[in-house]
């Protein structure tokens, strides 16, 4: 591998050495055109892929476009940002001529779309990976946003659709819509988010949501919340909202929110900043930019960290979060894993513990994504350090871990889903120490969610389109 990439460079400077020394061919020969885009393809690449995703043909392939799709209005947008749903103004990172390129540059993705597609589309449904050669097999499609996964004891999967339905998928592939889910604001990055199963699910029947509300009275405000009601055949019946984050906000990002039941019973779910860094995660008397610990019912845990604490909301178990929407129970330890989207160059790997702060905005390994700075320390004491973060971020969403022995080594290995990369990020730990890293499943689409079913396969959400699939190692 190492000798070919040597190699192949010194024959094709030998045969254009040797045809550009005939004058008399010149014309013929295709000079490489000076890309005009250079630059902003390089911005896009460090920054704007942070949201919009690495390959620009998908961003600008957009069917709605918010402020109009002319030059004038990408332009605008770029130099004002949308900031109240998590668009940074770029006014004081790039000139004007930067900005015009940049938009211009969308543009010509916009009307091309077909070239500015991923380069190698995924052609084999087969898979290599460092330990084994492995499958995907489609479980379900026809999604807008498979944001949250649950399996019922049967072997069925409940899958929520971010645009607000819940659906049971059976073995055979049949997807049928479950009635009574409560309505949720879809907007922005909020939707029907994550579902859950109450531990003693064969008996109670409970199932959890977290989703996007709108505020009664005010419809330009939302927020987060979680309900659960109880599993008749498709329907879910005696349906009661068990939290509410509080106070609301007219921003459409950072809702959180992942739902587990620890090994404890207890219910840890999570909310996002909603874009307010200053005002929330610090603040122990705000729902957002936590990890919250309930009872099954709604009601708090007597031994929660902030139960008997003035001024504190007593669901709290952890803050100075910033937006974490992967979590999931160590199989050995029990310990509660979460990831979160971090500013630029600052995604994070935690394990929540109870009462701790994780410093979110005051500490950060990254910087605004306009490029400014908001803090120059990455530690502080009475602040935990996250085990990992990444530089560049890969904008990390679902998580759990590798169970049982179906994966010959990938046992105990942590899967995060990269929105931004397209890929399944396997990550080889040691203990609690991160190792190794290797994508899977490169890209196949933006990975939402990644599940592991009872009988120990991985299921993986993806969107734009939205479908799950199902890894099947081969065995040789
Ligand atoms: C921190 C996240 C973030 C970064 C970084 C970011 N954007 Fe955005 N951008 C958003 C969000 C959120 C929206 C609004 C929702 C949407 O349209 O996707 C948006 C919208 C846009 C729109 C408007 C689309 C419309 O519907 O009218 C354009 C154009 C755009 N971004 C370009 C860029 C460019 C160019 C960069 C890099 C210089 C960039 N963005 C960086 C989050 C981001």
């Amino acid at each position: 591998m190492n000798i070919i990439k040597l190699v192949l460079p010194i024959i094709g400077c030998f045969i254009l050495y040797q045809s550009c020394n005939n004058s008399s061919q010149t014309q013929d020969i295709p000079v490489a055109e000076a890309d005009v885009f250079a630059e902003a393809k390089e911005i896009y690449a460090a920054v704007c892929s942070g949201c919009h995703g690495m390959e620009i043909g998908a961003f600008a392939d957009r069917k709605s476009w918010k402020f109009g799709d002319s030059k004038d209005s990408i332009a605008y947008v770029i130099k004002t940002g949308i900031v109240e749903d998590g668009m940074p103004s770029f006014d004081s990172t790039y000139s004007a001529d930067q900005i015009s390129l940049l938009a211009d540059y969308i543009i010509d993705a916009k009307d091309n779309v077909a070239k500015y597609r991923d380069a190698a589309p995924i052609e084999s449904d087969t898979f290599m990976s460092e330990e084994l050669t492995y499958r995907i097999d489609t479980v379900v499609s026809g999604l807008n946003s498979p944001w949250g996964m649950a399996f019922l004891p049967n072997g069925d999967l409940l899958v929520t659709d971010k645009s607000g339905e819940l659906y049971r998928v059976d073995a055979a592939g049949k997807k049928t819509e479950i009635k009574g889910v409560p309505e949720v604001r879809y907007k922005g990055q909020g939707g029907l988010l994550d579902v859950e199963l109450h531990p003693d699910f064969e008996t109670n029947q409970w199932v959890y949501l977290s989703y996007a509300i709108t505020k009664e009275d005010d419809e330009s405000l939302g927020s987060t919340a979680i309900s659960r009601g109880q599993l008749k055949g498709n329907a879910l019946v005696n349906v009661e909202r068990i939290f509410e984050a509080v106070p609301y906000f007219e921003t459409g990002h950072h809702y959180g929110s992942r739902i587990s039941f620890g090994n404890d019973g207890k219910m840890y779910f999570s909310v996002g900043d909603r874009g307010k860094r200053d005002e929330n995660p610090q603040s122990l008397e705000r729902d957002q930019g936590k990890i919250h610990r309930l009872n099954d019912d709604g009601s708090i845990p007597s031994d929660n960290p902030f139960a008997n604490q003035d001024n504190a909301k007593a669901s709290i178990y952890s803050y100075g979060h910033r937006n974490p929407q992967g979590m999931a129970v160590h199989p050995e330890t029990g310990a509660i894993w979460t990831t979160e989207h971090g500013p630029r160059g600052g995604d994070e790997i935690n394990i929540s513990l109870p009462g701790k702060n994780f410093g979110w905005p005051v500490i950060s390994y990254g910087i605004n994504y306009n490029g400014t700075i908001f803090t120059n320390i990455n530690t502080k004491e009475g602040m935990e350090q996250p085990l990992h973060y990444w530089v560049p971020s890969i904008a990390p969403c679902g998580m759990d871990f590798v169970v049982g022995d179906r994966y010959p080594g990938w046992e105990n290995n942590l899967l995060v889903g990269s929105l931004k990369y397209k890929y399944l990020d396997r990550v080889v730990l040691d203990g609690d120490k991160i190792v190794h890293e290797e994508p899977l499943i490169k890209g196949l689409g933006r990975v939402r969610s990644v599940k592991m079913s009872p009988d120990n396969y991985i299921y993986v959400g993806l969107e734009n389109p939205g479908f799950v699939v199902k890894l099947i190692p081969i065995t040789k």
